[in-house]
């Protein structure tokens, strides 16, 4: 990949159990990095609005079943549309020329134009938050018991993240948290073997808060372990690889 020494966006991943407090860190985290004057983007995954994306919600509401490595591949699938995608029709007012050199852009055979989606958006300085992305297809269908090795082939290749924020909650306490939304995965057996898959994930690179804080104290704890990495990021946007 061509390194670029000009300042790109961040890409922040929110890792947690279901029920972790994810969703609502990630709203206020975008709101202070707003504040702050960084262009920023909230993305969640799954992004249940595409077509592979409502397989994916019907699964997981129990009104589709599909076996484990086919729904595990659809997780993946959901986070490659948003990695590349060929809906130029969407850019009409994208600056082809401003691309042209770099790597975002492919020309495919069939006359389409293919974009790096989310490459492309760091690269015009937007910062993406990410709630849920690799890690958690990695934990929860290694959690199934599939091989963590065949959990992971399929995300080699999308960008890797900056940095990867862990809300760490025992998951007796996430379960007590206003009870769970009846979702096929919100069940406390279940939980706990996530929870071991993905401390089988964490390494040192990503920052673990404890979730059982006060919402405030999370917060200002995300606050400060994103901040080095929004200001300056001239670190070339890498790929997951195998590890
Ligand atoms: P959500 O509640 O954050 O929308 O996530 C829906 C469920 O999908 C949640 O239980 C975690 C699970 N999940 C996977 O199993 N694999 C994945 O790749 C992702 C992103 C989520």
């Amino acid at each position: 990949r061509a390194s670029s020494s000009e300042s790109r966006g961040a890409l922040i991943v929110l890792e947690g159990l279901d029920r972790s407090g994810k969703t609502s860190q990630s709203s206020r985290l975008l709101s202070y990095l707003e504040g702050l004057g960084h262009s920023t983007e909230l993305w969640r995954f799954p992004d249940r609005s595409t077509s592979v994306g409502q397989m994916i919600s019907a699964y997981l509401s129990n009104k589709s079943h599909l076996d484990d490595r086919t729904i595990h591949l659809l997780f993946s699938a959901n986070r490659w549309e948003k990695r590349v995608t060929v809906e130029v029709s969407l850019y009409k007012n994208f600056d082809y020329q401003k691309f042209q050199d770099s790597n975002e852009l492919f020309s495919r055979s069939d006359g389409f134009t293919q974009i790096s989606l989310m490459e492309t958006q760091l690269k015009n300085g937007i910062t993406l938050i990410i709630d849920r992305y690799s890690y958690s297809g990695v934990a929860f269908s290694s959690a199934k018991g599939l091989d963590i090795e065949w959990c992971k082939a399929p995300e080699v290749g999308l960008l890797a993240p900056d940095i990867v924020l862990y809300l760490d909650i025992p998951p007796e306490k996430a379960a007590e948290r206003g009870g769970y939304g009846g979702e096929r995965y919100e069940q406390l057996e279940f939980q706990r073997k996530v929870a071991k898959c993905y401390q089988a994930q964490c390494d040192s690179s990503w920052k673990v808060i404890d979730a059982c804080q006060p919402i405030e104290d999370i917060e200002k704890q995300l606050q400060d372990a994103v901040l080095d990495h929004v200001t300056d990021v001239c670190q070339p946007i890498e790929d997951i690889d195998k590890q």
